[in-house]
């Protein structure tokens, strides 16, 4: 049974973290969660201005286990229009042994501090054949077994505070927010055959997928995977932010049927003459450290198309 987490923890965390922070980041309308490849950013925002806070001091955080996901949570200006934003430096997975909830807090407590747009950010395996390592893909929307059946972070007592007990999701990012994100992507360089739109396809990990899994996903309109994300998305739709989703293609995932054992024993016997031309999928399997060196590789392009998009959307919100 999943403890429910209550109105007032929600508050009290905001609470705590509103006397932490000077006043001129009360405003802070956008948020970024910094997933694999974007937590670099916060070192090239205004540092004598920044203020981090470890998610180990903030009551409710749980803290992420995973190698280059280090919690914190940090305000600074982003971008040449020096836009006040809230960033998530790392973030937890529910493979961590968290509920979807606690991975999910955060974002409420986003919410309470008055975000109104949520960037969200991750590492991701390709499964559209087109997309190449180091490629940048917009989400379009998403795919996931896990919060259509099971884990589901809006599962149990609804909070009326926060959103309504049966959420719409069918425009859960932004076409405006996705425009937004091409146009600062071409700005700054991305080339077109290099950013695409998709389907992020959800799995809870921490095991890369099969072949016949990633196959299934692919064949039902999956074309990217990745083991966070869509409870973030959940989350901050019920309550009413605008979403944007943005997914670094690290590597390729494997959905080729790979060698038949049996006719290539056949063949070794001369009990047939079927040449198998199956591929060797064991040569290709996905590994974390492919993960961290993309994510490397392409940091500063993520860098400047995030802070370009921060520019264009305060340009075009500006109270
Ligand atoms: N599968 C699931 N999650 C991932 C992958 C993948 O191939 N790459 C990065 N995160």
């Amino acid at each position: 049974m999943t403890a429910t987490i209550t109105e007032a923890t929600y508050t009290s965390t905001a609470e705590y973290l509103k006397q932490r922070i000077p006043e001129h980041f009360k405003n802070a309308r956008l948020g970024i969660i910094c997933g694999s490849g974007l937590g670099g950013l916060v070192d090239t925002i205004e540092q004598s201005s920044k203020i981090e806070i470890p998610y180990n001091e903030i009551p409710g955080f749980v803290t992420s286990t995973v190698a280059g996901h280090s919690g914190k949570m940090v305000w600074g200006y982003l971008g040449e229009s020096r836009t006040p934003t809230i960033f998530m430096v790392g973030r937890c997975h529910f493979y961590e042994g968290y509920t979807v909830q606690e991975c999910t807090f955060p974002v409420r407590v986003m919410k309470l501090l008055g975000v109104e747009v949520l960037v969200v950010t991750n590492a991701c395996g390709a499964l559209n054949p087109s997309f190449k390592v180091g490629d940048v893909m917009i989400i379009n929307d998403h795919l996931s077994m896990a919060s259509l059946v099971a884990q589901n972070p809006l599962r149990g007592p609804n909070i009326e505070a926060f959103g309504p007990r049966f959420p719409a999701v069918s425009d859960a990012y932004t076409y405006a927010l996705r425009k937004l994100a091409f146009k600062a992507a071409f700005e700054t360089g991305i080339g077109k055959d290099d950013i695409h739109e998709g389907v992020y396809g959800y799995t809870s990990g921490p095991q890369y997928e099969t072949r016949c899994e990633a196959r299934f996903l692919a064949s039902i309109g999956a074309d990217t995977v990745g083991m966070s994300t869509v409870h973030e998305v959940l989350v901050a739709r019920h309550a009413g932010m605008k979403v944007l989703g943005i997914s670094l293609i690290t590597n390729p995932v494997v959905t080729a049927r790979g060698k038949d054992a049996k006719k290539e024993v056949m063949n070794e016997m001369g009990l047939d003459s079927v040449v198998d031309d199956g591929i060797d999928t064991d040569l290709m399997t996905a590994n974390h450290e492919e993960v961290l060196e993309t994510s490397a590789r392409r940091a500063e392009d993520m860098q400047r198309m995030v802070k370009r998009f921060a520019d264009i959307w305060a340009k075009e919100n500006s109270q």
